[in-house]
C-alpha cells in the first residue's frame, strides 16, 4: 500500500475538459492505490452553477465507475461556483476550505490547481494569499497548467505576479511530457549505464534527433492554437524539456534541485540565434489539403489567411565542452504521418572501416550506430550495431538490439497526470519546469519567433500524412545527414 498523503485540492477550472478527462481519473487511481485515502477533499470551482451532487455526478462519469469504492472517493468532492475576479467569492471559498480541512483532518495541506485561462493565474494566486485561503499550518502548493506566458516578457510578468504570493518551491509548472515513463527513463539510461554515458558527448555522437509527431489536427482547440502555433505549443515546453534532459551534465544526486541546476546549465549554453542563424536553422510549415483532411486554414475558428505554423523543424547547438559541434535536430507537427514521440541518437561511424580494403568482398559499408528511444506509443529502446551476417564468407550488416515494454505492462504504467499529482503531493519538483528553465527556453524561442514575424510565410507547404515540408528534409540534408525516421515512400 502506498503512503497516504493528505491535502485539500482546489481545482480552478474544475469543470473543464482537462479536469474531467485527466485530473479526476488520475486522482481516482491514486485513491485506488492508497496515496489518497480518508484525508483528502476536493473543491471544484468554475463559473457554472452546480450543486455538490451535480458535480459528483459529473466526476462519477469522468472516472467511469460507480463501484462502492468510486462512491466513497466521490463523496470527498465539493463544488463552489466562483468568479475568480470577484474578491467576495474568496471568502466563501475560504469558509469551505476551513470546514473541509477540519472535517477530513487535512493539517492545513493545500494544493491549488490552476487549469484555466492563463491570464487569470496571477489574479487567483494573489487572492488566495490576500484573502487568507493560504494558511501557514501545512504546505500550500500552486500547480499551474501551460501555457506559461507567450514570450519571455509575458512569462516574466506572470512569474513576478505569482512570486508575490508563492515561493518558487511552492510553484509546480506542469509539462505533462515530464510525467511520461520513457522521458523519465532518459535519466536512468544515461546515468545508470557506463556504456551509454561514457559515449554521451560530441566525440562519439554525430547528432541527436527529437521527433514529436502528431497525426491529429487542432481539433476543437483552434482558437487557442491559432494564437500559439507549434513553436509555442510544443517546442518552448515539451521539446526544450526533452532536449535539456538529453544535453545536461550528470546531476550530483537524483534530486529535484540537482537535476534542475543541470538542466538550467544546459539551457544556458544553448546558442541563442541571431537573425541570420534563426532564419537558416529553423523551418516552419502549415498543412494544406490532402488525405481527406481539410487544410488548416479551413478549420473552424482559423482565419482564411492564418500564418500560424502547425509544423516546426530546427537545429539546436550547445556551446559547451560536451556538445560543441554536435547538433540536436528537432521537429514536431500536426496531421503528420503518425502519432509518436522518439529520440534518435546517431553515433559517429568508426574512424576506419577495416572491412573495406581493396579487393574486399564486404560490399556493405559500416552503418552508423543508432540508439533510438521510443517514448510513445511504444515504449523502449533499440540499438543498431554492425555485426557479421550469418552466412558463408564475410559480410557485415546492421542488426538491432531491442527492448520494448510489454504492452500489458504499459497499460499498468501510471498516466502522466497521475504521476504529476502524486509528485505535487510529495512536494517533489523533479518533473515540473522551474522558472529558470522556462525563461531560458523562452529566450531561445523568442528569437525564432522574432525572425518569423519579420516575413510572411509561404503557406500551406505540406500535405497531411507527410512528415512536414520539404524544407525540413533540406535543413538536415544540408549538413549531409538525414532524419532517421522517414516515411517509406
Ligand atoms: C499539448 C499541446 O501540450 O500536447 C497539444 O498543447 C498536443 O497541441 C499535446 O496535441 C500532445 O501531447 P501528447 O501527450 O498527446 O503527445
Amino acid at each position: 500500500m502506498a503512503t497516504e498523503r493528505s491535502a485539500l485540492f482546489i481545482f480552478f477550472g474544475g469543470t473543464g475538459d482537462l479536469a474531467y478527462r485527466k485530473l479526476y481519473p488520475s486522482m481516482f487511481n491514486l485513491y485506488r492505490k492508497g496515496t489518497l485515502q480518508e484525508k483528502f477533499a476536493v473543491i471544484g470551482t468554475a463559473r457554472d452553477k452546480l450543486t455538490d451532487e451535480k458535480f459528483r455526478e459529473k466526476v462519477r462519469k469522468s472516472i467511469g465507475s460507480d463501484s462502492k469504492e468510486a462512491e466513497k472517493f466521490i463523496s470527498h468532492f465539493y463544488y463552489e461556483a466562483h468568479d475568480v475576479t470577484d474578491q467576495a467569492h474568496y471568502s466563501v471559498l475560504k469558509a469551505r476550505a476551513e470546514e473541509l480541512d477540519k472535517k477530513y483532518k487535512l493539517s492545513g495541506n493545500q494544493i491549488f490547481y490552476l487549469s484555466m485561462a492563463p491570464n487569470f493565474f496571477g489574479t487567483v494566486a494573489g487572492y488566495l494569499r490576500t484573502e487568507g485561503i493560504v494558511n501557514d499550518n501545512g504546505f500550500s502548493r500552486l500547480v499551474i497548467e501551460k501555457p506559461f506566458g507567450r514570450d519571455f516578457e509575458s512569462a516574466k510578468e506572470l512569474n513576478e505576479s505569482l512570486a508575490k504570493s508563492f515561493k518558487e518551491e511552492e510553484i509546480f509548472r506542469i509539462d505533462h511530457y515530464l510525467g511520461k515513463e520513457m522521458i523519465q527513463n532518459i535519466e536512468a539510461l544515461r546515468f545508470g549505464n557506463t556504456i551509454i554515458e561514457s559515449l554521451w558527448n560530441n566525440r562519439y555522437i554525430d547528432n541527436i534527433q527529437v521527433t514529436l509527431s502528431e497525426s491529429l489536427g487542432v481539433e476543437e482547440r483552434a482558437s487557442y492554437y491559432d494564437k500559439s502555433g507549434a513553436l509555442r505549443d510544443m517546442v518552448q515546453n515539451h521539446i526544450m524539456q526533452i532536449v535539456s534532459l538529453l544535453a545536461m551534465e550528470q546531476p550530483v544526486a537524483f534530486t529535484d534541485s540537482d537535476i534542475r541546476a543541470e538542466k538550467v546549465k544546459a539551457l544556458r549554453s544553448l546558442r541563442v540565434y541571431n537573425v541570420a542563424e534563426a532564419a537558416t536553422n529553423f523551418v516552419r510549415g502549415q498543412y494544406g489539403a490532402g488525405n481527406k483532411v481539410k487544410p488548416y486554414r479551413e478549420e473552424d475558428n482559423v482565419p482564411a489567411d492564418s500564418t500560424t505554423e502547425t509544423f516546426v523543424a530546427g537545429k539546436l547547438m550547445f556551446d559547451n565542452y560536451r556538445w560543441s559541434g554536435t547538433p540536436f535536430y528537432i521537429r514536431t507537427g500536426k496531421v503528420l504521418a503518425d502519432k509518436f514521440t522518439r529520440v534518435d541518437v546517431v553515433f559517429k561511424k568508426p574512424l576506419v572501416d577495416i572491412f573495406a580494403f581493396p579487393g574486399s568482398t564486404n560490399t556493405a559499408p559500416l552503418d552508423t550506430n543508432i540508439l533510438t528511444l521510443y517514448i510513445e506509443p511504444k515504449a523502449g529502446f533499440a540499438l543498431k550495431i554492425n555485426a557479421k551476417n550469418n552466412e558463408q564468407g564475410f559480410q557485415t550488416e546492421p542488426v538491432t538490439m531491442k527492448y520494448l515494454v510489454d504492452p500489458e505492462d504499459s497499460k499498468k504504467t501510471p498516466e502522466p497526470y497521475e504521476r504529476l499529482i502524486h509528485d505535487a503531493l510529495k512536494g517533489d519538483g523533479t518533473n515540473f519546469s522551474s522558472w529558470q528553465e522556462v525563461s531560458y527556453a523562452w529566450k531561445f524561442v523568442d528569437q525564432i519567433r522574432h525572425v518569423w514575424d519579420l516575413q510572411a510565410p509561404n503557406f500551406p507547404n505540406y500535405t497531411p500524412g507527410s512528415m512536414g515540408p520539404a524544407a525540413a528534409d533540406e535543413l538536415i540534408e544540408r549538413d549531409h545527414r538525414s532524419w532517421v525516421y522517414k516515411l517509406n515512400k
